[in-house]
């Protein structure tokens, strides 16, 4: 981990810290480097949801201005939500550009998120469980090589946010890759397979056609999840994210667990593999020196 413990405004990364956050380091910010304000941090530690049928996430789509998961019905508790979610997502940005400038010029900004619910305890099926060591791979959003960049700011006002984390992808790929089955060729009925998927996904219809490196790191995500060997195994260690504080980590390098801690904000970028400054330390590229071949396009 790398503590920024008084970092001054509008200060851009330097070379060594895009390296170590590109090889899975996460950055932290004791003190949040952008604002989210006492009435905004109240109002939502008050969405307290214990339902186990509530959504795992509130999403809100900044180039939509769209929220979704919120199943209240409360008209002004609903606009309120809308509010506060835009303002956290467009100064997570704006820090992050600021940040991290050789990213935003090509990053693809995606979804942001609110975590109303407690992790501790929660249950959930087996492949969504948040206390297991995993990489990141959005299952509905493939991600075709580029890198998934993720800030956390925790809005809890009393508890911390209590992750381990554990080897990094890289690591993880050269000891799992093969028995998780990193593909070799492609065979005729997955590529007829595959251009099917294309093709019908631009007629419209709701299918998610994905890259040989995409469908090999859902497949890796869940293989991690459901390996009892190494989650027992593994080395760990154990992070607390204090009330206020902020973090980001590439989270398709840094393999990650959430013990604990409730009311949780997020950002997402896809970063291009062309802004990286370590393009050979992206996972993608792990793992096509791995395969010996390209796994998308
Ligand atoms: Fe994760």
């Amino acid at each position: 981990m790398v503590r920024f413990d008084s970092y001054t405004p509008g200060t851009a990364a330097d070379e060594g810290t895009y390296g170590q956050l590109e090889r899975g380091e996460i950055l932290f910010f004791p003190n949040s480097p952008f604002e989210l304000s006492g009435e905004d941090r109240t109002f939502l530690v008050s969405q307290n949801k214990t339902d186990a049928s509530y959504h795992k996430n509130i999403s809100y789509r900044p180039a939509q201005d769209r929220l979704k998961g919120l199943s209240q019905k409360d008209p002004e508790a609903r606009r309120r939500m809308g509010q506060v979610m835009r303002d956290y997502s467009r100064r997570a940005i704006e820090f992050t550009r600021s940040f991290l400038p050789r990213y935003a010029e090509r990053w693809r900004v995606d979804y942001a998120s609110f975590r109303p619910v407690e992790e501790e305890g929660r249950q959930l099926s087996f492949r969504s469980r948040n206390d297991l060591l995993h990489v990141d791979s959005f299952p509905t959003r493939p991600s075709g090589g580029d890198r998934l960049l993720r800030i956390f700011t925790n809005a809890n006002l009393s508890r911390p946010r209590v992750w381990i984390t554990s080897d990094n992808f890289e690591q993880l790929a050269h000891q799992y890759g093969r028995e998780a089955g990193l593909p070799g060729e492609p065979g005729l009925w997955a590529r007829f397979r595959n251009q099917g998927l294309t093709f019908l996904s631009a007629l419209g219809l709701p299918v998610v056609p994905r890259s040989d490196y995409d469908r090999f790191m859902l497949r890796f995500h869940h293989f991690l999840k459901e390996n009892s060997a190494f989650q027992e195994s593994c080395p760990k260690q154990r992070w607390e994210f204090p009330p206020g504080s902020t973090w980001m980590v590439f989270s398709d390098m840094a393999s990650h667990a959430c013990l604990s801690g409730q009311f949780m904000l997020e950002q997402t970028f896809f970063v291009s593999r062309a802004s990286l400054l370590c393009p050979e330390k992206a996972p993608i590229s792990i793992l096509e020196n791995l395969a010996q071949r390209r796994l998308a396009d």
